[in-house]
């Protein structure tokens, strides 16, 4: 039991005269938030860039053992201190991962039919109640826009919303990779809009060479853009740099980084991009000195 405070009250400050702070939470759209939501999202976004570098390796839930990705403890294991957030699924992750890592988890929430059958038939694939036991700090899932699945995929993201806004962990809405879906401005604006009318947090798409800067001008929540196939480093640079530099806040990227000829160089580089603004240029000679040194 403490002591009772005997200081007269002319001897304390109440700072009469200071307004009482009350800051505006930077990320976009999120200022109306409650306070566990908006620590989740600081916690993938970084509070002074509001930017991400989220790492992405939930490829095996459709693909199996993607390339660069067949012993995670191997090759994500050693990278993950640079990631601002993994991005993975559940069984990964408690087979994997050990939570010692201490980053924060988008955890991929909605599963389905593999690149063996139909693309993007998927249902929500876990309980709210594991994604809380496994302390995620967002819930993932797939949305196809466009596709046979759409209305389908749009309930799945419902659910998600409506689960994570019950307990406070935002919802990741991802824009499908099938096959048949174009990926221009005028597609990616339209499905990253209904995504996130439809309630998620933050969105994640794919980077176009015309008008992305409309795709994110156009969504009321953060973009951030996948990596897609592996390309040539300085490539993926470029893009990582024009995504941003239109308006992206910032990425989850999975073969780019992993499928490297140096990954902890790649993720610095890509780092660099995102948030300290360095040119597609500069950090590619970062990315060759770091490589350089091993
Ligand atoms: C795709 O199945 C996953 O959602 C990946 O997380 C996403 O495509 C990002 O990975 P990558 O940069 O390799 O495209």
């Amino acid at each position: 039991m403490p002591d009772a405070d005997k200081t007269p009250l002319s001897g304390k400050d109440y700072g009469i005269g200071i307004p009482v702070a009350n800051p505006a939470f930077p990320l976009r759209g999120a200022n109306n938030y409650d306070w566990g939501m908006k620590d989740r999202l600081a916690r993938i976004f970084n509070p002074k860039s509001m930017h991400t570098v989220m790492l992405a390796f939930d490829h095996g839930y459709i693909m199996g053992p993607t390339s660069g990705l067949e012993r995670i403890d191997l090759s994500i294991l050693p990278i993950a201190d640079l990631a601002d957030c993994l991005m993975c699924t559940r069984g990964a992750l408690r087979a994997c991962v050990p939570p010692t890592v201490n980053k924060p988890v988008a955890l991929r929430c909605s599963a389905g039919s593999t690149v063996l059958t139909e693309l993007n038939n998927e249902v929500i694939g876990l309980e709210i109640e594991d994604a809380i036991r496994l302390n995620a700090s967002a819930m993932a899932g797939m949305v196809a826009i466009g596709s046979q699945f759409e209305a389908l995929t749009i309930k799945n993201l419902c659910q998600l919303v409506e689960t994570g806004n019950r307990y406070g962990i935002p919802t990741l809405g991802v824009t499908a990779v099938g096959k048949e879906l174009t990926r221009d401005a005028r597609y990616l604006g339209l499905a990253c809009r209904v995504i996130a009318e439809n309630g998620a947090q933050f969105v994640k798409t794919y980077f176009c060479e015309t008008d992305f800067d409309k795709v994110t001008a156009a969504c009321p929540v953060p973009i951030i853009i996948a990596g897609g196939k592996k390309l040539p480093e300085k490539d993926a640079l470029i893009m990582a740099y024009r995504a941003i530099d239109q308006g992206a806040s910032g990425v989850d990227m999975g073969r780019n980084i992993f499928q490297a000829d140096a990954p902890r160089a790649m993720l610095q580089a890509v780092r660099a991009v995102v948030h300290d603004g360095f040119t597609a240029d500069a950090a590619m000679a970062l990315y060759e000195d770091l490589k350089a040194k091993g």
